[in-house]
């Protein structure tokens, strides 16, 4: 098998393709020949030695935590998938970028016949943390004001379309050339954060969902209502801030793989419900550029590698 390499921590540039043995799967675990890795911000993250505190990795490691393809050998505690099965996974905190992976059959679900590899491949971890986000750490409502920040992005995107499907009246903000694109899916209005201060625009808000951190985090206080809550997938929130003058709840959380759920939200793409849209695909063996282009942070929906080739 391929796969790409981390073998110390630093700039995307720095990965290389390494030629390796097949791994064998656990007991619990399936052989999955893969067609595509999604492209996560984690993977930046973890490549430049950022978490290596929270996640210690040993070198050399192979990032990606988004896989789809197709499965080749089944552990022998494994009754939900058959080889030939396809399939796709938020697969864990790495090993996605190579052409074969093992993975926990609790982490995968069934590919939806209509989703090619690359937009199955860009779909599980982005999706998964736009509902938990939503259902579980926002306990969204419908008729709810929800605001979602970088909603033309991986999760935004997806989080704009499930927060429309539960009946919410969704406001969400990125720059002005993304305006379609994120009413298209279901954003009943847009602010472009560039010209407009959200914080002036929105009020009463039920749900902000924050995928932007830092400043846009902490102004996203003034516009709850009270009882309302702050969600974010990039650092907790500080509910004793300043501006949090409706006592709104924070909360921030790391994204759970969870094959059910995955396969629920696999449901709603079979459907036509749910769409993902993929900004670029980057063969496997540039690696480091599709990095560096999520890294920009200006996606429309997501970055994926081709790893057929
Ligand atoms: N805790 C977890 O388990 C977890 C899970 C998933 C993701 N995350 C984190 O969540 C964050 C978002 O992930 P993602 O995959 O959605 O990122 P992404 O796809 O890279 O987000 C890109 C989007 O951000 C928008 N954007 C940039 N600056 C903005 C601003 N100031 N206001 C509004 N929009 C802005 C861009 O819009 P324009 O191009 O229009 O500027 C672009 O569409 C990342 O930090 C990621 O690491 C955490």
């Amino acid at each position: 098998m391929k796969a790409m390499q981390v073998a110390a921590y630093g700039s995307p540039d720095a990965l290389t393709i390494a030629e390796l043995d097949d791994p064998v799967p656990g007991d619990n675990e399936v052989l999955v020949d893969v067609a595509a890795a999604g492209v996560n911000p984690i993977d930046w993250k973890i490549v430049s030695g950022a978490m290596k505190t929270f996640i210690p990795l040993p070198l050399p490691f192979t990032p990606g935590v988004d896989a789809a393809g197709t499965v080749i050998a089944v552990g022998r505690n494994v009754a939900t998938l058959t080889p030939g099965d396809e399939v796709m996974g938020f697969i864990g905190i790495v090993g996605a970028y190579a052409t074969r992976v093992v993975v926990d059959a609790s982490r995968l679900a069934l590919k939806p016949a209509r989703l090619s590899f690359a937009e199955a491949a860009a779909m599980p971890a982005a999706t998964l943390t736009a509902w938990q986000a939503l259902h579980e750490h926002g306990a969204l409502q419908a008729g709810q004001k929800v605001l979602i920040h970088a909603a033309a992005g991986g999760v935004g995107s997806a989080a704009v379309q499930l927060a429309k499907l539960a009946g919410a009246h969704v406001i969400g903000t990125a720059s002005s050339g993304n305006r379609e694109y994120v009413q298209s899916l279901g954003a009943a209005v847009f602010i472009d954060y560039r010209a407009q201060d959200f914080a002036e625009q929105v009020s009463q808000v039920d749900l902000v969902l924050d995928l932007v951190g830092g400043t846009t985090q902490a102004r996203s206080w003034s516009v709850l209502k009270r009882g309302g809550v702050l969600v974010s997938t990039v650092s907790r929130p500080d509910a004793g801030h300043a501006g949090n003058a409706a006592q709104a709840t924070g909360r921030h959380f790391a994204t759970r793989a969870d094959g059910p759920q995955l396969a629920a939200l696999a449901g709603l793409h079979a459907s036509d419900e749910l769409r993902t849209h993929v900004d670029t695909v980057f063969p496997l063996s540039e690696a480091g550029n599709a990095l560096a282009r999520s890294m920009g942070g200006h996606l429309r929906g997501k970055v994926v590698l081709d790893v057929t080739g």
